[in-house]
């Protein structure tokens, strides 16, 4: 066991996750947006938090690109790095959840299996996934940061969706399968999401 934590024990503080949100009138929660390079998944992130903040509620994006320039600048594409990637930030969104904020980490995060265990680590109903379903034809068209077209010519390897697989959601509670995500739905979006929040609470 040497390098792992052993002979740990857990400290508990009077001020709890159920203080923190009387004080925030709201439910910590995570917002996990799944989907392919060029989804559109930092677009919604974004806008997601902007129209929430203006509802009066504290957010905080979690972006898989963003993150890798700093807690998880250590780490590659290959299949064991990204659920190292998934772990530390499904980690970092239930600390954000239990501090009272509405957590929206968007990360391609390509496995299901990573995923779920993301989810198993919050009570069900505060973990909403969202799955950005765009065809890969489209994600390519787009090609926001030209990165397709690296992977097409080989100056990029193990690239989702090219040489790298993705594992879509089957029991996503938000679908969506839109040629053009445009963040004008985000309203009706934010009013579906804070529904499923309170049903569930
Ligand atoms: S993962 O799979 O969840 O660990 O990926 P994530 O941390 O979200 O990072 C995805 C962004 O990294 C860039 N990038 C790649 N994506 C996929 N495959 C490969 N090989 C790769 N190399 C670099 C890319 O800009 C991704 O950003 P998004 O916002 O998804 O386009």
């Amino acid at each position: 066991n040497i390098g792992k934590s052993t002979n740990i024990l857990w400290h508990n503080c009077p001020i709890g996750q159920s203080d923190r949100q009387k004080l925030l009138g709201q439910t910590g929660c995570v917002v996990w947006i799944t989907g392919l390079s060029g989804s559109g998944k930092s677009t919604l992130a974004c806008a997601l938090s902007r129209e929430l903040h203006y509802r009066g509620h504290l957010t905080y994006v979690l972006d898989g690109d963003n993150l890798r320039h700093g807690l998880n600048r250590d780490l590659s594409f290959k299949a064991e790095d990204r659920a190292e990637n998934i772990r530390r930030v499904g980690e970092v969104a239930k600390l954000f959840a239990d501090a009272g904020i509405i957590c929206i980490a968007s990360l391609i995060s390509p496995y299901r299996r990573d995923r779920d265990a993301c989810r198993a680590l919050l009570p069900d109903s505060n973990f909403i996934e969202v799955f950005l379903d765009l065809p890969l034809k489209i994600c390519e068209a787009r090609d926001p940061k030209g990165l397709y077209k690296l992977a097409r010519t080989g100056k990029i390897k193990g690239f989702t969706g090219i040489d790298d697989p993705y594992e879509p959601p089957v029991n996503g509670e938000v679908q969506k399968h839109k040629a053009n995500w445009l963040p004008d739905n985000i309203e009706k979006f934010c009013d579906s999401y804070l529904a499923e929040i309170h049903a569930g609470n």
